[in-house]
């Protein structure tokens, strides 16, 4: 199966942002527009992996989690990967807790090494997709909608993260919940 590990915006932020791609992919039909209901910020992308192996890196998971606390990430603007005229990816932006969840990130990362899913050598950029070009060389309609990214959409408190499930199909991925994680819950002092 394939995998990935994630955390979600809530639900009233998921509600602004559906509302902002609703009106936003009349700019730009051609490219492909994520399903809002699976709006998700990745942390690590494990790939195909084999169904037997799920309890070990849930395991390892759950030793991350009791390691940090819950984080709270304001979603907010974007912008676009690749080329500023053609961009491939058009994001919207994360602030607030990124430290920690860069932080939280790289622990993954560091324990899922062993299990032998080799770190990226690129930084970790979080962001949200909401589209892709459907061109390799980009799409010139995203590039104009990335104005329209510049909204507060929300701050979430992140609790817990998620290993998802990832299924290809013919109307985009359907992702599935494998296992929650629950981050430590915050300290009194
Ligand atoms: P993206 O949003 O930047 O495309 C599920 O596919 C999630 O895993 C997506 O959010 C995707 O990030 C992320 N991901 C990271 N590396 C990937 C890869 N090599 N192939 C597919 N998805 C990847």
């Amino acid at each position: 199966m394939r995998l990935f590990i994630a955390v979600d915006p809530d639900a009233a932020t998921r509600e602004r942002l559906e509302q902002t791609i609703t009106s936003l992919r009349a700019q730009a039909p051609s490219a492909k527009w994520v399903n809002p209901a699976g709006l998700h910020l990745t942390l690590v992308f494990l790939g195909e992996v084999d169904d037997a192996r799920v309890p070990e890196i849930t395991g390892a998971l759950a030793a991350v989690a009791a390691r940090h606390r819950r984080l709270s990430l304001a979603f907010r603007g974007g912008g676009g990967f690749g080329s500023g005229r053609r961009p491939r990816v058009l994001w919207v932006g994360v602030e607030g807790d990124v430290a920690p969840l860069a932080a939280l990130q790289s622990d993954l990362a560091g324990a899922l090494e062993p299990l032998g899913f080799p770190r990226e050598a690129r930084a970790y950029s979080p962001h949200l997709t909401v589209a892709r070009a459907r061109e390799p060389r980009g799409d010139a309609a995203l590039a104009a909608c990335v104005e329209g990214l510049n909204v507060d959409f929300g701050t979430t408190t992140i609790a817990s993260f998620v290993l998802y499930q990832s299924v290809l199909g013919p109307g985009g991925s359907k992702y599935t919940v494998m296992a929650a994680l629950p981050l430590a819950a915050p300290s009194n002092d």
